[in-house]
Order: structure tokens, then C-alpha cells, then sequence
């Protein structure tokens, strides 16, 4: 059966910086709905560019879009075995959705991180956030998780860059659309017995040993 993990989390939490880990750790492929709306906007899609609108602002892209792209991309050869979503359900549509999709793919949701971080923190985390250009987007801190070279990616040597919705307005949208949209996820998942809560606020390592502790003891 296939194994299906979710990380929930606000925006800066460390979803995308974990997902990388247990996507080596698990052998599982990761699947970031934010990273699919970016790579369709790099690529010029008609999808990229609708999505375009809402991130700019902060705000959630539609469902039944959103949820078309997951279906998709969960039906490629790769994902059979299961996958590490990172950002992916958001809303409870999206939920409700993803449950109907895993049990046409003869799964379910197998356990829900979620990475908790204050407010505050968040702001600091995406302020000093930089990303590949590579198509693993790989993510850098400033202070927190430098690169080796300034500007360029470890990993595949491509030059970093700051994400168009990571300004100081678009941050503060983002985290109250998390609260609002994405945390009532929190309470419906802790209900069905598949929420681990890991504290957020310490070394990324120490976030990943909690993952894969909580992972461990679940699946
Ligand atoms: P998305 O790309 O998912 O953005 P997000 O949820 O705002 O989350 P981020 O990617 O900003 O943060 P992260 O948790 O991955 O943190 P990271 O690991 O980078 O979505 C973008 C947009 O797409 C949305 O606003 C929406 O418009 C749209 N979208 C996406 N999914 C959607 C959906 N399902 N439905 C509708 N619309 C959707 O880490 C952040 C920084 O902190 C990095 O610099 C990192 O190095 C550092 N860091 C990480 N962990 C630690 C640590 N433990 N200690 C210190 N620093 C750390
Ligand atoms: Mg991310």
C-alpha cells in the first residue's frame, strides 16, 4: 500500500527544508504545490500564470485547480509508492478531495506533521530566504542555513534568488490566510488520530530527528 505523509505548516515553517530530507531519508518523491505553481510560471503555462495571481498576493489559488494539478501529479509512475506532500491540503475541500483521490489510488493519508512555528519567527524565516533556481528549488538561510558560495546553490550550483511573494506585505497576507484557511486542518486531523505536532523553533536537525521519531512511531 502506498504510504501518503503530509507536512502542515505555516509559510516559513520549514515544510520545503523537511520535505528535502525525507524525501533522501524515506525514498519518497516530494510533492509542493507551491513549487508546481512556480514551476509552471517559470515554464509559462496558462496554469503558472493563474496561479501567479493569488500568490502575489498571498492568497490560496483555487481549489479545484490546485486539486487537478495534485491528481495529476500524483498519478505519475514516481508517486506510486506514495509521497511527501509539502503544502497540500490547505483548505478543507482540499482535504476532503485528497481523501477521495488516495482511496481511488488504493490509499489514505497515512499521518500528518505539523511543523509549528510562532508568528514571529516565521517573519524572520522568510526574510532571510533564498531559493535555487534548479528544479528542486533548494532553500537557504541567510543566517540559519547559508550556502557555501554566497548566491549559489550547494547542490546544483545555480544562483539563488528571493521569491516574489516572500515581501514583507505578501508574509503578513500569507500567515493570516494560514490561520484562517489552513489551521482549522490542525483540529480535523488531530480528530482522526493522524496529527503529530512537532515544535518548529529548534535546529533543522532537531526538527528532522522529531519528524522522523513521530514518522517512526506512526507508520
Ligand atoms: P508555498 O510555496 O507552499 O509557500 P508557504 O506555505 O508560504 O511556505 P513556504 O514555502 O514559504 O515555507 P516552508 O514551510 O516551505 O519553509 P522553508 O522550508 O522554505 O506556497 C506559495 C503560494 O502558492 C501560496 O501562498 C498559494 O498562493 C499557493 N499555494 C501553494 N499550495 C497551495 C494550495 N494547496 N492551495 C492553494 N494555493 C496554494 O523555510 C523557510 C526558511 O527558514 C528558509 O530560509 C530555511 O532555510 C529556514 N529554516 C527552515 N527550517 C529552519 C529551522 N528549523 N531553523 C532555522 N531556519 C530554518
Ligand atoms: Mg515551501
Amino acid at each position: 500500500m502506498p504510504t501518503y505523509i503530509l507536512l502542515i505548516g505555516g509559510p516559513g515553517a520549514g515544510k520545503g527544508t523537511q520535505a528535502q530530507v525525507l524525501r533522501e531519508k524515506l525514498g519518497l518523491p516530494q510533492v509542493a504545490s507551491g513549487d508546481l505553481f512556480r514551476d509552471n510560471l517559470k515554464r509559462q503555462t496558462p496554469l503558472g500564470q493563474l496561479a501567479k495571481q493569488y500568490m502575489d498576493r498571498g492568497e490560496l489559488v483555487p481549489d479545484d485547480v490546485t486539486v487537478s494539478m495534485i491528481r495529476q501529479r500524483l498519478q505519475q509512475p514516481d508517486a506510486a509508492g506514495g509521497v511527501v506532500l509539502d503544502g497540500f491540503p490547505r483548505t478543507q475541500p482540499q482535504a476532503a478531495a485528497l481523501d477521495a483521490l488516495l482511496a481511488e489510488f488504493g490509499g489514505r493519508v497515512n499521518v500528518v506533521l505539523y511543523i509549528q512555528v510562532a508568528d514571529g519567527v516565521l517573519l524572520e524565516r522568510l526574510a532571510g530566504r533564498w531559493v535555487c533556481q534548479g528544479a528542486e528549488q533548494h532553500t537557504y538561510h541567510l543566517l540559519f542555513n547559508p550556502p557555501k558560495q554566497a548566491g549559489v546553490c550547494d547542490v546544483d550550483g545555480t544562483a539563488l534568488y528571493q521569491r516574489a511573494d516572500d515581501t514583507a506585505e505578501v508574509q503578513g497576507r500569507r500567515i493570516k490566510v494560514f490561520f484562517e484557511q489552513t489551521a482549522p486542518l490542525i483540529a480535523h486531523y488531530r480528530e482522526r488520530g493522524l496529527l503529530a505536532a512537532i515544535d518548529g523553533e529548534q535546529a533543522i536537525e532537531t526538527v528532522t530527528a522529531d519528524l522522523l521519531a513521530a514518522l517512526s512511531a506512526r507508520t
